[in-house]
């Protein structure tokens, strides 16, 4: 915890649990008094919105889960029962649904910020591996939640994806296998997703406990970069930080209501609202949009196999950041040069999207959308493993700041002591 912790129990109540369990005393440290960089933008509210987000998925996934039945042969008309027959039922599954992408929006906005303001670099490197890992967590929760329904979508996404374990060599067969814990995608497989799906939300819960006490030691980054030197850079998290959360968070839940109440099956797709048929394959097999980067590049490597490597490094990259920027300097706001790539990897990642979404011999403009998927990709791994160690070497950096305080206040500001 960055400093010695302020707490001051007042009743006889607080000094007798404060002594045995000190709840209060950690809630006071992390989110009353701890000492946070005045200069935060908005961008920093995400990671209170991605809390609400999870809680969201998790308290309306659990009343969902009273009512639906993973069983292949009742799973789709359980779903149709929520919706017609259960009360708010409506409600409570399209605030799921559309949960799991405002949740992935919020993570997209987390991770950019991150990357722009070079916030994986020491001393919190961890942060953003454990940050990593929940990605990878919420990847697997989302598939797994979208076999559930049991529609032509779930089914078909559901052996694609299973599919691809297939292309390792030798004991590829025996782990698709294994998973389905059949011969092919059925019951068995819904079983098990239904299982794992309802469990890992927990799990993710956990780690971002550990997230949080990751960022708790060294404190946050923030829009400039620079440590924090004096307390005067410093504002206490309440009231500062909370209102300011809980403002954005607002604005977010009002975007969130839009997609529920005026268009609830924006995200979905129209072929999840066939019942599964295993001898009937939809035209187009599209994941959800959050994956799409990722099926893009798959499906522009022609052998599987490398398909599979080149899907799985582009999340493994992720892991090695904080080694491969070189730079001394952490935010892109004093990185002329790197901002520019930033921006172009930015891009990189839409197209990728935009291809993912179209099907496989689509063209634009007479170009091959498998061609510029294949390029983004390209430019995907080239950004990381070339593009950052290369320009953290060569690129001048603009003169930063002497102190978050002075930034912010100007000339108001006293001298940091160092
Ligand atoms: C359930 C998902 C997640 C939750 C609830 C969460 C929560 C938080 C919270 C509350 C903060 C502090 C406030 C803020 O900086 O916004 C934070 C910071 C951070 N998160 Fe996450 N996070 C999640 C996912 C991720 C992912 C996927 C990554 C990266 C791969 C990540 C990387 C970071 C980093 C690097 C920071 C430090 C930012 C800074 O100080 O500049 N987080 N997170």
């Amino acid at each position: 915890m960055s400093g010695p912790s302020t707490y001051n129990p007042k009743s006889g109540f607080e000094r007798w649990l404060d002594a045995r369990l000190p709840l209060p005393r950690l809630m006071h440290d992390t989110m009353s008094t701890f000492p946070t960089p005045r200069n935060l933008n908005i961008w920093y509210t995400f990671g209170g919105i991605l809390t609400f987000c999870l809680a969201v998925q998790i308290v309306t996934g659990v009343v969902l889960a009273m009512h639906y039945v993973a069983n292949a042969n009742l799973a789709f008309d359980s779903v149709e029962a929520i919706m017609r027959e259960v009360n708010y039922g409506w409600l409570i599954r399209y605030m799921h649904s559309n949960g799991a992408s405002m949740f992935f929006l919020a993570v997209y906005i987390h991770m950019f910020r991150g990357l722009y303001y070079g916030s994986y670099k020491n001393p919190r490197e961890l942060i953003w591996i454990i940050g990593v890992l929940i990605y990878l967590l919420m990847m697997a929760t989302a598939f797994f939640g979208y076999v559930l329904p049991w529609g032509q979508m779930s089914f078909w996404g559901a052996t694609v994806i299973t599919n691809l374990f297939s292309a390792i060599p030798v004991v590829g067969n025996s782990i698709a296998t294994w998973l389905w814990g059949d011969f092919a995608v059925g019951d068995a497989t819904l079983n098990r997703f239904f299982s794992l799906h309802y469990l890992l939300p927990f799990i993710i819960s956990g780690v971002v406990g550990l997230h949080i006490w990751a960022l708790h030691v060294p404190g946050n980054n923030n829009p400039l970069g620079i440590d924090v030197k004096s307390p005067q850079d410093t504002v206490p998290f309440h009231p500062y930080y909370t209102v300011k959360d809980a403002f954005y968070l607002v604005c977010f839940i009002i975007l969130f209501a839009a997609f529920v109440f005026y268009s609830p099956d924006f995200f979905g797709s129209p072929d999840n609202y066939q019942p599964a048929n295993p001898l009937v394959t939809p035209p187009d097999i599209v994941p959800e949009w959050y994956l799409l980067p990722f099926y893009a590049m798959l499906r522009s490597i022609p052998n599987k196999l490398l398909g599979v490597i080149v899907m799985g490094g582009a999340i493994v990259t992720l892991v090695f950041i904080p080694w491969l920027d070189t730079s001394r300097v952490r935010s892109c706001r004093f990185r002329p040069l790197m901002k520019q790539f930033f921006w172009a990897f930015a891009v990189a990642c839409l197209l990728l999207g935009y291809c993912g979404a179209q099907s496989v011999d689509a063209e634009r403009f007479g170009v091959p959308l498998v061609w510029v998927a294949r390029i983004a990709s390209l430019y995907y791994f080239a950004f990381f493993w070339l593009i950052m160690p290369v320009i953290g070497l060569i690129e001048t950096p603009k003169k930063l700041p002497a102190s978050i305080a002075q930034s912010v206040l100007g000339d108001n500001a006293a001298t940091p002591a160092e």
